[in-house]
C-alpha cells in the first residue's frame, strides 16, 4: 500500500499519542481519541444527544447515513456553531458511505447528501461502510437479486471515487469499516492513498489483537465499535444466548476495584490500546460518565484478566450479508 497526493498525506507518520488520548494522521490532523457513536441514537434524541455532548467535551461525533439520523445531526451542529459554542475546526466529524452507492459515479453524490445533510462543507472522515455492494434501490437486501458482485462494483473503483473526494476537499481523509485483512488489500490495488483508518467491532469479547497491530504497522488508525455490547442493537442481530458485555463478572469487578462504572473499563480499554472508540449514549449522565473514562486508568493485572476474556466473538456478524442468492460470504467478509 502506498502513499499518494492529496492533503492528507505528507512524509511523517500516522501516530497514536497515548497520554494526549487522540489519533494523528499523517498530515498530522489530530483525531479525538473518544467520539460520540450515533449508531442506533433516534431521530427526536440525536439532536439533543449531539448537543449535550458538545458541551461535555465531545468533539469527535461518528456519523453514517444508513442510521436515518443525519439531518438531526446537522442541524444540531449548525444550532452548535451559530451559538458560537465550538466552531467547526473544533470538530472531527465520520460518516459512511452506504452499500448502495458503492459504483464509481455514486461516491461523490452521496457524500454530498451527507454534507448536506450534516449542514457541512467538509467531513473530517469518510469510510467505506461495509465492502459489500448494493443495487442503488436497496438500502438492505430483501434477496440475492439486491446484492452486485464485487465484479460488477469493484471496490477498487469505490476507493478510486473515495480519493477523488479527498482531491476536492469534501474529505480530508479516507479509510473503511468492517474490513478483513483480504479486503484491505483487494481496494488497496492501484490505490495511491492508503485507508488512513479501519473502524470495526472490537471488545474484550473480540479483541483482534493481531488484525490491530498489523493495521498499525501499515499506517492504518483502527476505531473501535460497538464498545459497549451494543445491547440495544436491531432485534435481527440478536441471538438468545449472546452475552451481556456490560454484565460481564470480569469486567464487573475491574469496575468496582477502582469505583467505576462498567462502561468506563471498556471505553478506558480501548483507548488504553490505541484505538479511537465511539460509545453510543442518547442519555446524559451516560454520556457524561463515557466521556470521563479518558481519567480512568487500568492496571496491568486489570489488562491481564481482561485479554482472558477474548472469545472471537461478533454482535455485528455481518450474516444478513450472505443470504442465500448473495455473492458474499462470510469468509469473503472476515476472512475466518
Ligand atoms: P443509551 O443510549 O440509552 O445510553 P454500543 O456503543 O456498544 O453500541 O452500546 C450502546 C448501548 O449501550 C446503548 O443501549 C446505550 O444506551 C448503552 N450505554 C451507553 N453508555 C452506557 C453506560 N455508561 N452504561 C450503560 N449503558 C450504556
Amino acid at each position: 500500500m502506498t502513499e499518494g497526493p492529496g492533503p492528507s498525506i505528507g512524509n511523517q507518520h500516522a501516530t497514536t499519542d497515548f497520554s494526549m488520548k487522540s489519533l494523528t494522521f499523517r498530515n498530522q490532523d489530530v483525531m479525538p481519541a473518544l467520539g460520540l457513536g450515533t449508531w442506533k441514537s433516534a431521530p427526536g434524541e440525536v439532536g439533543a444527544a449531539v448537543r449535550e455532548a458538545i458541551r461535555i467535551g465531545y468533539r469527535h461525533i461518528d456519523c453514517a447515513a444508513i442510521y436515518g439520523n443525519e439531518a438531526e445531526i446537522g442541524a444540531a451542529l449548525r444550532a452548535v456553531f451559530d451559538e458560537g459554542e465550538v466552531r467547526r475546526e473544533d470538530l472531527w466529524i465520520t460518516s459512511k458511505l452506504w452499500n448502495n452507492a458503492h459504483k464509481r459515479q455514486d461516491v461523490e453524490p452521496a457524500l454530498r447528501q451527507t454534507l448536506a445533510d450534516l449542514q457541512l462543507e467538509y467531513l473530517d472522515l469518510y469510510l467505506i461502510h461495509w465492502p459489500i455492494a448494493l443495487k442503488p434501490d436497496a438500502d438492505f437486501p430483501e434477496s440475492g437479486e439486491d446484492f452486485l458482485s464485487w465484479d460488477e462494483a469493484p471496490l477498487t473503483d469505490t476507493w478510486a471515487a473515495m480519493e477523488a473526494c479527498v482531491s476536492k476537499g469534501l474529505a480530508r481523509h479516507v479509510g473503511v469499516s468492517n474490513f478483513s485483512r483480504s479486503n484491505l488489500d483487494r481496494l488497496s490495488e492501484g490505490a495511491s492513498i492508503t485507508p488512513e483508518v479501519n473502524q470495526i467491532e472490537l471488545h474484550p469479547l473480540l479483541q483482534q489483537n493481531d488484525f490491530v497491530a498489523e493495521c498499525r504497522e501499515n499506517g492504518i488508525h483502527i476505531t473501535a465499535y460497538s464498545p459497549l455490547g451494543s445491547r440495544d442493537r436491531p432485534q435481527r442481530l440478536v441471538r438468545d444466548d449472546d452475552p451481556v458485555l456490560l454484565e460481564n463478572p470480569v469486567i464487573g469487578r475491574i469496575a468496582e476495584k477502582h469505583g467505576a462504572p462498567p462502561a468506563q473499563v471498556l471505553i478506558a480499554w480501548a483507548i488504553g490500546r490505541g484505538t479511537a472508540v465511539i460509545p453510543k449514549s442518547v442519555n446524559p449522565k451516560r454520556l457524561r460518565e463515557n466521556f470521563a473514562a479518558l481519567q480512568l486508568g487500568l492496571d496491568p493485572s486489570d489488562l491481564d484478566a481482561i485479554a482472558g476474556l477474548d472469545k472471537h466473538f461478533r454482535f455485528v456478524d455481518g450474516a444478513v450479508w450472505t443470504m442465500e442468492g448473495s455473492p458474499y460470504s462470510l469468509t469473503d467478509l472476515w476472512d475466518d
